[in-house]
């Protein structure tokens, strides 16, 4: 089942950066890109391969930015911090011009980065915001609150919320507290749902509603799980569970473990919200067992990514639309967003495989 699962992963993977290859307008190899990046390093510092969302944003960087024609260092640190400093270190030393970093913990890596401010290096945060320090110069994300604020209206529209409708049973599984997405997934959704909890339409059972009480380290299917079976067997043992909000694929995942083996099934589960449309919460959004996620094209934050370092490069300020929202705790940090978007049943077709992101085979 797990090799199952992970061979899908790779074949995914192995497409997209095909096409990634094949939308840059050339060959993935950097012999093909444009001669003015030739000899010009770019380090890509991405947190781990256990997450399929992580190994498609390192293969869609990697080949965009060799197609034109950079030379490229793509490194993986498997969640571990050290790993991700030490790797960085190398990037700095071996003459990066850009360093582009979707950090583990984004208030661990002060130090090595003002190693590559010294160096000249100019350093993109990744998707995830590189907190206290001067030396991050531009972040391109999705719309972390916008996020949030989908997963909640799609619970509101769905149990009827605004119509008054419940009370219904609701948990939280959100992400770790290092990842500052978090407190805008958290953020947007609460905004949405807080409401009804005040007003009795949702009811928490287990009472925590904090984003430390719901937090999961390191995004870790496992660790949702049993959270989610410690909750269900102390709260849930005479009541029916109708809502989760999850913050990402992983967690929802492991929240769709624990609910299995309570005796839900699919066709009869909570609404469960996701982040990401990896492939295997899109099939059980299929099956049923998963309601929504929210998609965000990593093909189209690559595209954003590589257009910073071309400016970067070129001596040029990169186009960035978002001036306020993403303060670090040193600066606010100038932001390219892009806007998220729900899938579900009803649209996974028109999202997902009409675009390409993955093939109708993938989902077998
Ligand atoms: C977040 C990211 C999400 C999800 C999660 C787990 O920072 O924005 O898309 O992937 O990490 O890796």
């Amino acid at each position: 089942m797990q090799l199952k699962k992970i061979l899908a992963v790779c074949v995914a993977v192995m497409f997209l950066v095909v096409m990634a290859g094949c939308g840059g307008g050339g060959s993935s190899s950097s012999s093909s890109g444009s001669s003015d990046h030739k000899g010009i390093k770019v380090g890509v510092s991405m947190p781990t391969k256990s997450l399929q969302r992580w190994n498609q944003d390192g293969a869609n960087m990697e080949a965009k930015l060799k197609a034109e024609g950079y030379d490229v260092d793509l490194q993986f640190a498997e969640n571990k911090i050290e790993t991700q400093v030490s790797q960085i270190e190398n990037m700095v030393t071996k003459g990066c011009k850009v360093i582009v970093v979707g950090a583990i913990d984004g208030g661990s890596l002060s130090s090595v980065l003002d190693e590559a401010k010294a160096a000249g290096c100019k350093v993109i945060s990744y998707d995830r915001l590189i907190m206290n320090t001067d030396a991050v110069n531009y972040y391109a994300t999705f719309d972390n609150y916008g996020v949030g604020k989908i997963q909640g209206q799609y619970i509101e529209e769905k149990l009827g919320l605004k119509e008054g409708k419940g009370p219904y049973n609701f948990e939280i599984t959100t992400g770790p507290l290092d990842d500052n997405n978090v407190v805008f997934f958290f953020k947007g959704a609460m905004d949405v749902l807080q409401p009804y909890i005040d007003k009795g339409q949702l009811v928490i059972r287990s009472g925590q509603n904090t984003r430390e009480q719901c937090a999961t380290p390191n995004w870790d299917e496992a660790k949702a799980q049993e959270r989610m079976d410690n909750i269900l067997t102390t709260y849930y043992t005479d009541a029916k569970l109708d809502a989760v909000l999850c913050s990402n694929d992983s967690t929802s995942l492991g929240v769709q473990s624990a609910l299995k083996s309570a005796g839900y099934s699919a066709g009869h589960m909570p609404i469960i919200t996701g982040q990401d449309a990896n492939l295997p919460n899109v099939k059980a959004i299929v099956n049923g067992e998963q309601s929504m996620s929210v998609f965000k094209d990593t093909r189209a934050l690559a595209d954003q990514v590589v257009k910073m370092v071309d400016a970067i490069v070129a001596g040029q300020e990169p186009e960035v639309n978002d001036t306020s929202s993403y303060n670090n705790g040193v600066k606010v940090v100038p932001s390219y967003l892009l806007q998220p978007q729900f899938v579900d049943k009803s649209n996974y077709k028109k999202l997902l495989i009409d675009s390409g992101y993955y093939k109708e085979s993938d989902l077998q």
